[in-house]
């Protein structure tokens, strides 16, 4: 973790038709770090991330920097060209494509020690095995593979993670947490969405907590760890 800013948020506001979602959100992400946003169900945290890419709905107002470029008011494919990568709730298949279709449609070299599929299938041995199959015929975790890394090989700077483990028997979610925490150690700057966390500071740099479209809280995830009162006003658990 550096202190390079590679993402800046100023008071961003989200809505739906009249409705307000998100009440100005501010923070900051530093080059190399994970932070995990935490939130019950509905509190904002697909909105939020939706309103950082442009995808709308919502509509949002506000300022956000990345790389030290104002991308308020990009598009969203232009915002995936200039390094956010995103992997949606759900994961978003495609039906008709294959494992191996997934990730050369939108591998995207560059210079360096890029992501392409062959790195990928060395990161999930499992998918590798599955070239040749629909996504959509492989297991949730294995589909939770392949939305990874079919947003890794478009070389992101920074990952959005929508609640990768939703869905998942607890090893399954355990092997997928194991391999996002290997994205960390290669220094990929990430930033993740998630109901609740376990191993929270295995996994995270820092914490915050979304509680109907505010942030209400930040700090390490050693401090939240040990916070048992945070947890429970804010997460029920
Ligand atoms: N397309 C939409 N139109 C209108 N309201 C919406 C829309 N999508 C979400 N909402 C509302 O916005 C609020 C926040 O929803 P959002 O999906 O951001 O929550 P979330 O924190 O991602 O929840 P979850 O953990 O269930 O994914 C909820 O009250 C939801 O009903
Ligand atoms: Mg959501």
């Amino acid at each position: 973790m550096t202190t390079d800013k590679i993402l800046e948020v100023d008071n961003i506001c989200s809505y739906y038709g009249q409705s307000q979602i998100i009440s100005g959100i501010s923070f900051e992400l530093f080059l190399g770090s994970t932070v995990m946003l935490l939130g019950r169900n509905g509190m904002g945290k697909t909105t939020l991330i939706r309103s950082l890419l442009n995808l709308s709905p919502p509509h949002k107002t506000g300022l956000v920097r990345f790389k030290g470029v104002d991308i308020s008011n990009k598009k969203s494919y232009h915002i995936s060209q200039l390094g956010v990568g995103f992997v949606p709730q759900g994961r978003r298949l495609f039906p008709s494509l294959t494992v191996a279709e997934h990730l050369e449609m939108v591998y995207r070299q560059d210079n360096g020690d890029s992501w392409s599929p062959k790195k990928v299938y060395e990161l999930f041995p499992e998918i590798a095995r599955r070239k040749n199959n629909k996504g959509t015929d492989l297991s949730g975790g294995e589909q939770q593979m392949l939305a990874i890394g079919r947003t890794l090989v478009t070389n992101p700077d920074l990952l959005l993670l929508d609640e990768p483990l939703e869905g998942l028997a607890p090893v399954v979610a355990d092997k997928v947490m194991k391999m996002i925490q290997t994205l960390r150690s290669e220094g990929l700057t990430i930033f993740w969405v998630e109901q609740k966390a376990k191993f929270i500071t295995e996994v995270a740099d820092l914490v915050y907590i979304i509680e109907k479209g505010k942030l209400v809280y930040q700090d390490s995830s050693e401090n939240f760890a040990s916070d048992k009162e945070i947890k429970k006003e804010f997460l029920g658990v």
